[in-house]
């Protein structure tokens, strides 16, 4: 299964909410990374941007934005809240090459089916410009499971991601581990990585 119907489901049925619930009190560390780290006027993609909140802010900080996400529901808020062009499209579908000096994806990947996550690594690492970078945020750990509200997590081990991200083409990853609540209410370990598209890939 390339993508999991009920979790974008999920997000459909809960998406206004889900809009109030994601918009950030302050801009992350994280992403101001990132931003510092990208060429000027540079092209950022949002992969699985949710209700647009982190797409706005890269576009606000100069940046020319493609935005997409699986959910219709959440595509409409996105569009609705910040006006960004998000493409509803899951990420199985995706195809874009050489396009973007960075990739945004912030709690979108640990949906991905265990067993696609590769596959979907390396479009990502094929939507890049050389030397690009992925930013990226999920959980921490070994199991898959369906959170409180039914959505799958496939969580990603911290010695195993560097292996994997490799075979997609990346160098080597900082890792950093965080704890943080989820929309479901319950506090999990979160793993931060950024790694760079190798120059052979
Ligand atoms: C936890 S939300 C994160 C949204 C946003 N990045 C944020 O930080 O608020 C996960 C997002 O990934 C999207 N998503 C999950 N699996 C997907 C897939 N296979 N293809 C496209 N989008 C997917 C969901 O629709 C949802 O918007």
């Amino acid at each position: 299964m390339p993508f999991d119907q009920q979790t974008l489901e999920i997000y459909n049925g809960r998406s206004a909410e889900y809009a109030k619930w994601s918009k950030p009190v302050q801009p992350s560390k994280f992403l101001l990374r990132m931003i510092d780290m990208l060429p000027p006027n540079g092209t950022v993609l949002d992969f699985g941007c949710g209700a647009g909140w982190d797409a706005a802010a890269i576009r606000r900080a100069g940046f020319s934005v493609t935005a997409i996400d699986g959910s219709s529901g959440l595509v409409e808020e996105a569009n609705r809240l910040h006006g960004i062009g998000a493409i509803c499209i899951t990420f199985d579908r995706f195809d874009m090459i050489g396009a973007f000096d960075g990739v945004w994806a912030s709690f979108s990947l640990q949906h991905v089916p265990r067993e696609s996550l590769p596959a979907v690594l390396k479009k990502i690492n094929r939507a890049l410009k050389p030397r690009g970078v992925l930013f990226a945020a999920m959980h921490a750990g070994k199991v898959t499971r369906r959170d409180s509200l039914g959505r799958l997590y496939c969580h990603q081990d911290m010695k195993e991601l560097p292996y994997m991200l490799g075979k997609a083409g990346f160098s080597k990853p900082k890792i950093q581990i965080a704890s943080g609540k989820g929309f479901d209410g319950t506090v999990a370990e979160h793993l931060y990585f950024e790694a760079a598209k190798r120059y052979d890939s």
